[in-house]
């Protein structure tokens, strides 16, 4: 099924051949800095674009106004998160005029949206390369062309989407890694434009998955999380991804996790790999986006408010400690106050980790942008604050039950606000931070809570006989 998907062996030979010209190139950029908008595909695309560049000669430049090639990995999934950035690279014409040699790249969702790449080319013709998410591979290529011609390149492939392995890759943590299982989107929710730019769903092979998976565990990675639109769907749904599931755990990872999964796709065996597998982490992001049937049913969702209540009590029934978090979408064109309530009582009966809260966002193209729309805005920001606010007590008191626990916390990062402390994430995936050094980021250490804020625990480690 996927063969007419995968990028030939002989493409990518003529890539890297590409690349070593590039490499050889006299005035080519030393180094570049990624700029990345939007979701974990997003983070991923980029650490495969970091290793294409560094296959190209260059190294990373963690300031971006003194970096050679400054690349967008853009997102469009909802309007601000575009003018976010097209402002940006506006800003980056300055920049230019500074340093005539800079290079400014924009790729990913945006870059692939339907006529934004001549839009691209007619208003900012200072921007040195625009390519979608289907040809990334073809990096090499495009710079070369834009090195040679010292003109701008636009290409953007309309295509069902492309599976590419063996591609080059600088991971953006040595401990906790994002894998691929599959690419793109076939739901059609009715106010999303994934499916739109990032094209039909594909799976990876399960053996080229498990075999990165193995190579990331053998290097003492901590943490996996599999990635996908709708891992849900894996090669067709049913048990293929509780499947796939066990024998990543099987492998050995200390920590297993996935994302995004849909619930009308949420299979038996999933919910009972809760149960049963030893590293899978006890928690889930289940997008519900809306409460209410008349509006799910609008949205295209193919699951109603109740059968959704009787996955959450499943999930919950296997592993009690589970952590549940969502996205919830606000102001769905014609939503009623009535309808919106119907989101608060559902948040209310869930009791979330966490939320993620957006407003509507009108993208051309989609099914939703045709249906009249006659809330006001401020009606719906009125909405969204009222939802924050409910979900922020609901948080704060399940982050208040976990103090006095103890539990096993993968370090992060150095705390941001206190010198000398350093954050993780429990199982759960609540957020702690604790005194430490800094030479723990990476390692799981034991740590008792000790009180909860408003969206982060403090502790302190202990050690246990
Ligand atoms: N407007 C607002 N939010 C959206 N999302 C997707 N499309 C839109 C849109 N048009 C949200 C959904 C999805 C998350 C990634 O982004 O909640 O789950
Ligand atoms: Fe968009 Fe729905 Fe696909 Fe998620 S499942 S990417 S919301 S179309």
């Amino acid at each position: 099924m996927n063969e007419r998907f995968i990028v030939s062996e002989s493409e990518l030979v003529r890539q890297r051949e590409f690349a070593a010209r590039v490499r050889q190139f006299p005035d080519r950029p030393q180094t570049f800095h990624i700029v990345t908008m939007g979701c974990q595909m997003n983070e991923r695309d980029s650490e495969t674009i970091a290793g294409m560049l560094a296959g190209m000669g260059m190294r990373p430049e963690a300031v971006r106004e003194k970096a050679g090639l400054i690349l967008y990995n853009t997102c469009c999934v909802r309007e601000n998160a575009e003018n976010r950035a097209l402002g940006n690279v506006i800003w980056l014409k300055e920049l230019k005029k500074e340093r005539p040699e800079l290079l400014i790249c924009v790729g990913g969702c945006m870059a692939q949206e339907a006529g934004m790449a001549e839009r691209m080319k007619a208003m900012y013709p200072f921007i040195d390369l625009v390519f979608g998410t289907h040809n990334m591979h073809r990096l090499p290529e495009y710079l070369l062309r834009v090195l040679e011609s010292r003109h701008p390149v636009v290409e953007v492939l309309e295509s069902d989407g492309v599976i590419v392995e063996g591609l080059p890759q600088e991971r953006a943590s040595a401990f906790s890694a994002f894998v691929n299982i599959m690419y793109g989107c076939n739901n059609f929710c009715s106010y999303c434009i994934v499916p739109y730019v990032r094209g039909r769903e594909r799976s990876r092979e399960r053996q080229s998955v498990l075999d990165e998976c193995k190579r990331l565990v053998d290097q003492g990675v901590q943490e996996i999380t599999l990635l996908g639109q709708n891992v849900n769907s894996y090669r067709g749904g049913g048990s293929e991804f509780a499947e796939l599931l066990r024998r990543v755990d099987a492998l050995g990872v200390p920590r297993l996790r996935f994302m995004t999964s849909h619930p009308k796709d949420l299979s038996d065996e999933l919910i009972a790999a809760y149960g049963e597998l030893e590293h899978l982490m006890p928690n889930l992001h289940l997008p519900v986006q809306a409460g209410n049937n008349a509006i799910l049913q609008a949205m295209n969702r193919r699951y109603t408010r109740e059968r959704y209540l009787e996955l959450v009590n499943k999930l919950r029934s296997v592993k009690p400690e589970i952590g549940l978090t969502t996205d919830i979408i606000v102001g769905f064109p014609g939503e009623t106050e009535e309808q919106f309530e119907d989101t608060l009582s559902l948040v209310r009966a869930v009791r979330y980790d966490s939320a993620f809260t957006f407003i509507y966002s009108k993208r051309a193209g989609t099914k939703a942008a045709q249906m009249p729309d006659n809330t006001p805005e401020p009606v719906k920001s009125e909405r969204i604050q009222r939802l924050i606010a409910l979900q922020s007590d609901i948080s704060r008191e399940i982050l208040t039950a976990q103090v006095g626990r103890r539990e096993t916390v993968l370090v992060e990062s150095l705390s941001a606000r206190d010198e000398g402390w350093i954050g993780g994430k429990t199982p759960r995936g609540h957020m702690v931070n604790f005194p430490g050094k800094p030479d723990l980021i990476g390692q799981l250490v034991r740590v008792e809570i000790l009180s909860a804020g408003r969206n982060t625990l403090r502790g302190k480690m202990i050690t246990e006989v």
